[in-house]
């Protein structure tokens, strides 16, 4: 079952460039126009939609993190980003215009439940994304966007990420064609870079030897930090999640621009610091970006540096450099992840761990 690979997780990992075509499959009708087969909220109720309140838990709330970032940029709708175990203790302000959106890749995480329960008491809109047809959220939400990820059985998310992600995508186009707050061609332009993503993810599943590499060398290592900015920021949360679920070691991810107001203490020589750059395209955010890795390895961090694969200037500043496939910066996550998904995945392997189910941890947590 597991095709040759040591652990369900990394033929999960593997068969993300299919999992992402399958997730953009059949999204656009003949005219090229975006249909989603069982949104099942009505246009006329979408446009009147002020208000996203996203819920999650997990790595589906950093997907959920990475969505705010798109949907806010392509339909200029606010986006809140909750934690699903904290939404209904903080009386959330919710309204008939307020939709709200459970990612689930299971469809059975309690927490998520009982938000959207409460949110639909308060006649919210409630559409859920997730991987498992049939399961409890979608039944009991409003609409749904399936993620067509296959079965995902490695505990640690991986494909029911990039896929959430896809979905996430694809609902940010979709509310700016129903509000029209985008052009048909630019949505058919962002559908089409979405399309380009399979490839690109291949791309990096191809260096995969050389993350590994790395892996193996830090095995003894306590500590790992994560750098990133915009869209870049949630991927740095989620590579450190995956290391702390499958390798037990202490990882935490930042926002780089707050490195000065109290991380950069914990900089010492050695300390390993993945740092995803963003996209040339983007200098403000890139050039911000570069001049911290300059201060973290002036203070001797061992740079790991996820950025295009011309961006040479970045070269002088990385002890390892990961090069990525140009794409724009809201699509930057898609790529960007896999190679912390390979980085944890190896260095729980090289440490003996039991990748595919690591200790305390279960699928699906249905007590809340
Ligand atoms: C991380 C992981 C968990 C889940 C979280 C939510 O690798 O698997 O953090 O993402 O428990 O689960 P779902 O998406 O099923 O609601």
């Amino acid at each position: 079952e597991k095709d040759g690979y040591d652990w369900f997780m990394r033929k999960e990992i593997f068969e993300q460039p299919r999992a992402v075509a399958d997730a953009l499959l059949g999204r656009r009708d003949a005219e090229g126009k975006l249909q989603l087969d069982e949104m099942r909220i009505d246009a006329s109720e979408l446009q009147g939609i002020d208000k996203i309140i996203i819920i999650a838990a997990g790595t589906s709330y950093y997907a959920g993190m990475v969505a705010k970032y798109a949907i806010e940029h392509w339909t200029r709708i606010s986006v809140e980003v909750e934690l699903a175990s904290e939404f209904r203790y903080r009386d959330p302000i919710l309204t008939r215009s307020t939709l709200v959106v459970a990612i689930s890749q299971s469809g059975e995480t309690a927490d998520t439940l009982q938000a959207i329960r409460h949110a639909r008491a308060q006649q919210s809109k409630v559409l859920a994304i997730c991987n498992t047809n049939g399961s409890t959220i979608p039944r009991e939400s409003d609409g749904v966007i399936y993620t067509y990820a296959g079965p995902e059985i490695g505990v640690a998310s991986t494909k029911g990420y990039v896929t959430q992600l896809v979905a996430c995508y694809l609902l940010a186009l979709y509310l700016a064609q129903t509000k029209n707050t985008l052009y048909g061609d630019e949505i058919n332009g962002v559908m089409d870079q979405l399309e380009a993503m399979p490839a690109h993810v291949q791309t990096v599943l191809d260096e995969a030897d050389k993350v590994y590499q790395f892996a193996r060398d830090h095995v003894d290592t306590k500590s790992v930090l994560f750098l990133g900015r915009h869209a870049g920021y949630p991927v740095a949360l989620e590579g450190a999640l995956k290391l702390k679920e499958l390798a037990y070691i202490h990882a935490e991810g930042f926002a780089a621009g707050e490195l000065k107001h109290g991380p950069i203490a914990l900089i010492e020589e050695g300390l390993p610091v993945f740092c995803i750059v963003p996209p040339k395209g983007r200098d403000q955010l890139r050039e911000k970006m570069v001049s911290a890795i300059q201060e973290i390895r002036a203070r001797g961090a061992a740079t790991i540096v996820l950025a295009e694969h011309d961006d040479e200037a970045i070269t002088p500043y990385a002890d390892e450099f990961i090069r990525l496939p140009k794409v724009p910066v809201l699509l930057q996550p898609l790529v960007a992840v896999v190679p912390l998904q390979l980085f944890a995945c190896e260095l729980a392997t090289a440490m003996g761990h039991d990748v595919d189910q690591p200790r305390n941890l279960a699928k699906s947590v249905t007590v809340e």
